[in-house]
């Protein structure tokens, strides 16, 4: 009789108690990301078949391997994994339209002759980036304004995908036929490519939300991190939002994802659900 069991499939690793306690430190440690006790399964998804292909029969030995690497490469592919880099044109549209809406007139007088500034943080696969790119492109082209937008996430492999520039039906769904028809190019497979006069826009780096310390030269008028600080300990999301605070121009906006709070008591005037305008008190 056939076996049921697959003898070509070698085991996954297993994973003890205490090596789960272990990773979860780790990530909390390095990225302050949180990883509740219920998320064993999701560490067997997105980690299980790595770990056995490395040779590990269980997760100890591996967690060692992390963190003896001085590459840092095996814990940028630990973050690379766990995290979730999902994401769509269109997602939330409540935030573009905020964007198109309301700040077409302020943002168009404010910027005339000069640079519009916007950080997308934690901007996945690009689509946000992107998004705004042709939102910021549509309003303020007349208006004699530059616009630069700064995108960037902790994966690798992410923002490789924003680099290349192209997406198929599934991202481009949610997206206004007129958009797609100006922004991108066909390719062959139904796959389209963000058009070249919006490529200049957007540059994409590589950036860890929680590091200690990253400033920017110049004041930014918008940041958008929408679904990336839900991640994180109350600790980090307060520090990050007192950063973006810091890195806003006196009337910059902040926009967070539509079920995120935003943790912080004072500084902050809330302009819609999930947008926030820096104030001086
Ligand atoms: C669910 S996606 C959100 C993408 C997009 N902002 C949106 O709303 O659709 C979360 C992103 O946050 C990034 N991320 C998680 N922790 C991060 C950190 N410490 N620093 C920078 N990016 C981080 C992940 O790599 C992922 O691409």
């Amino acid at each position: 009789m056939k076996s049921l069991l697959n003898p070509g499939e070698p085991m996954l690793p297993t994973l003890s108690p205490e090596a789960f306690t272990r990773l979860a430190s780790l990530l909390r440690r390095h990225f302050h990301l949180e990883l509740p006790g219920h998320k064993e399964h999701l560490v067997h998804s997105r980690l299980g078949s790595m770990v056995r292909d490395l040779g590990f029969s269980d997760y100890d030995g591996w967690l060692d391997h992390v963190e003896d690497d001085a590459s840092g490469e095996a814990m940028s592919e630990l973050v690379n994994r766990l995290t979730t880099n999902f994401t769509w044109f269109n997602r939330e549209p409540e935030s573009f339209a905020l964007v198109e809406q309301v700040q077409v007139n302020r943002w168009q007088s404010r910027c005339a002759g000069g640079v519009f500034r916007a950080w997308v943080a934690g901007c996945a696969t690009g689509e946000e980036a992107w998004m705004l790119a042709m939102i910021l492109h549509d309003l303020l082209a007349e208006s004699d304004c530059q616009v630069e937008i700064l995108a960037t996430d902790i994966s690798r492999r992410a923002l490789e995908q924003a680099r290349q520039a192209t997406y198929g039906e599934d991202s481009l769904r949610r997206l206004a036929e007129d958009l797609r028809t100006r922004h991108f190019v066909p390719l062959e497979g139904n796959q389209w490519q963000v058009a070249d006069h919006l490529r200049g826009m957007v540059h994409l780096h590589l950036l860890n939300l929680n590091q200690p310390a990253f400033s920017f030269n110049q004041p930014l008028d918008l940041i958008f991190c929408r679904n990336v600080m839900m991640y994180f300990d109350v600790e980090a999301r307060r520090a990050l939002v007192h950063r973006f605070r810091r890195a806003l121009d006196s009337d910059g906006w902040l926009v967070i994802g539509q079920a995120e709070k935003l943790e912080a008591e004072k500084g902050w005037v809330a302009e819609g659900r999930a947008v926030f305008r820096r104030s001086e008190s």
